[in-house]
């Protein structure tokens, strides 16, 4: 792929954040959500791109835009064949409310490379470079914690674990006690959630629960960027759900390893913050009409990080001044 999409990649997920920024603590996460959306999709049509839509807003049924499957590009210029992943916004809610941590964010990768994943639920793991390969979604939490510690060099009781603060993970929550590690309780968001085990100043060393399956889709290619690990199985609450699934992927028990869910080589991936979080900024307003966002961009290929902080001229940008 042309590493020069990075940059337009960026742009791409700084519209969107830019859009939704003005949405925080408006207790509308619809509109936050569209906004975000529309403005993805219209930077998209500005990149020479030949992309499918793999995770996006649902069917085609369901959105307007951004749907699975959709075209992206042009198929006629020789661009890059790609899947595209997306979410416009990961934390419609955290907006909403006014909370840490919601990004837009994207992921590119060569056409066929990356699973799709029905909107259903993931069990996942996800953990930095340094204790990458002792993870195991098949062992309890305290066999985990324990090989994460001893790969991180610490004690179990200074490994801090980040867990979405939801009353299914109540159990886990006990265990984890149990055993002495810290946990971090995280509202919403935990595609940030999970890069953020790859970054010492996050003070976060694993990830561990349930969310969303696309979710761990887009998490799984920055991990890869970054060497961290991830590990999802598909967690259907119910027959529905369950069905579908089974439709695009025939074992419910398979335990998708970072391979499984972004194979080869090729990954580009963007997000920008739209509500601060342990790692990236979220929009800022200043005087005279000005907004700063920070953008986090990785290459697989190179294994560069960027961290793209932009100050955008709102009266030069009607469209976000709003
Ligand atoms: P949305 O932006 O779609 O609301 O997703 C936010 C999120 O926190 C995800 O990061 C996470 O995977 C999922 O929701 C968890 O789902 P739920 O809120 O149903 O527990």
């Amino acid at each position: 792929m042309n590493r020069n999409l990075s940059l337009n990649l960026a742009r791409v997920t700084e519209a969107a954040a830019l859009s939704a920024g003005k949405f925080q603590g408006k207790g509308d996460k619809n509109g936050a959500d569209k906004a975000a959306v529309d403005a993805m999709r219209r930077m998209f049509d500005q990149i020479e791109i030949d992309g499918i839509v793999v995770i996006g807003e649902g069917e085609i049924d369901e959105a307007p835009m951004l749907y699975i499957g959709e075209h992206i590009g042009s198929d006629s210029k020789g661009y890059d064949k790609v899947d595209i992943s997306v979410d416009p916004i990961d934390g419609t809610t955290a907006i909403s409310e006014g909370r840490s941590n919601a990004i837009a964010v994207l992921a590119v990768s060569p056409r066929g490379t990356m699973l799709n994943a029905p909107d259903v639920y993931m069990k996942k793991i996800a953990c930095g470079p340094r204790a990458k390969g002792c993870i195991d979604l098949d062992d309890s939490p305290t066999e985990n914690i324990k090989r994460v510690a001893k790969a991180l060099n610490k004690n179990v009781s200074e490994v801090t674990v980040a867990v979405l603060d939801r009353p299914r993970h109540d159990e886990m929550i006990n265990e984890i006690r149990q055993l002495g590690a810290r946990i971090k309780k995280v509202s919403d968001g935990d595609i940030l959630t999970a890069i953020e085990a790859c970054f010492d100043e996050s003070g976060i060393d694993l990830m561990m629960g349930v969310g969303g399956a696309p979710e761990g889709v887009i998490a799984a290619a920055a991990l890869k960027c970054l060497g961290g690990d991830f590990q999802g199985r598909l967690n259907p609450t119910d027959e529905a759900q369950k069905e579908r699934c089974l439709k695009l992927h025939s074992d419910l028990n398979k335990i998708y390893t970072i391979e499984d869910l972004v194979k080869g080589d090729e990954v580009i991936f963007s997000a920008t913050g739209v509500t601060t979080g342990e790692i990236l900024e979220g929009v800022k307003y200043h005087k005279n009409n000005m907004a700063t966002t920070e953008s986090l961009v990785l290459r697989l290929p190179s294994g560069t990080v960027r961290r793209i902080k932009s100050t955008h001229k709102l009266s030069q940008k009607p469209e976000y001044a709003k």
